[in-house]
């Protein structure tokens, strides 16, 4: 049985003191509702990782970075790599999100080094693709998705495949409170799991978890995560707030 996920993408949101409190509301209100059979994630800003994985160590939540370098070190001012990372206890990492694709020109090529650091350091990985609202427009999402999964992942060998979480996010439904349909999330991730079928059989393809992101909220998610190839959410805007992201965790 594949798991069940729901992963709060903080972005370049909360300092230090907010970062705690958050995690820290988190992490009580996800022992109260006594969450079983899904995992909980959070993913602050790079400075505030150390902190709130310390934080959290003892509670059910785990904690992942939204980006890494591909280079194990050097002359990369500003980043930030795989080892360094786990070197203060992060062991997740979320990869080629649309806002690292658009605003920071990541490439599926940059994204499949950086798929292959991570693993060579056993870090799990969310990763993350989409398309965007002309593609959805002219009917072309799928082509799409299928290339930037394609590019960066179909590369691996099945066992390393297989420890991937993949994140469906419709570029258009990011921030902008336009949701995907129940129904247009579950076709796409319908075909995407028919696309990894193709690729690796249906066991492995029944395997992995799919995750929705885009203006994810309480008042969807349950209809949402109803579907059948929908295993959880990728959150943003909603993760910023602990009461909303519990809901959020509990609409399984
Ligand atoms: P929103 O939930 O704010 O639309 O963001 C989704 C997202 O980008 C998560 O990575």
């Amino acid at each position: 049985m594949r798991k069940n996920i729901v992963a709060g993408n903080w972005k370049m949101n909360n300092d230090l003191e907010a970062s705690l409190k958050l995690a820290k509301q988190v992490a009580k209100k996800v022992k109260k509702a006594d969450v079983k059979g899904t995992k909980v994630i959070i993913a602050p800003t790079f400075v505030n990782l150390e902190r709130v994985a310390r934080a959290t160590k003892k509670s059910k939540v785990k904690v992942a970075a939204q980006n890494m370098h591909f280079a194990e070190s050097g002359a990369f001012t500003g980043e930030v790599s795989a080892q360094m990372l786990k070197s203060v206890g992060v062991k997740t990492v979320i990869l080629g999100h649309s806002e690292r694709r658009e605003y920071f020109g990541e490439t599926d090529e940059m994204l499949a080094k950086k798929v292959d650091a991570a693993l060579a350091n056993n870090m799990k990985i969310i990763f993350c693709f989409g398309e965007v609202l002309e593609d959805r427009k002219s009917g072309n999402q799928e082509a799409i998705v299928e290339s930037q999964i394609k590019n960066a992942l179909f590369h691996l060998e099945v066992d390393a495949f297989k420890s991937i979480v993949l994140a469906y996010e419709p570029v258009w439904a990011i921030g902008t409170g336009e949701t995907a349909t129940p129904d247009q999330a579950q076709d796409m991730h319908a075909f995407i799991r028919k696309t990894l079928t193709d690729k690796y059989g249906a066991e492995v393809a029944e395997s992995i978890s799919i995750l929705y992101g885009g203006s994810c909220k309480p008042n969807n998610a349950k209809e949402i995560f109803s579907k059948k190839d929908v295993d959880g959410g990728l959150i943003g805007g909603a993760a910023l707030n602990a009461d909303d992201f519990l809901a959020i965790v509990t609409a399984f």
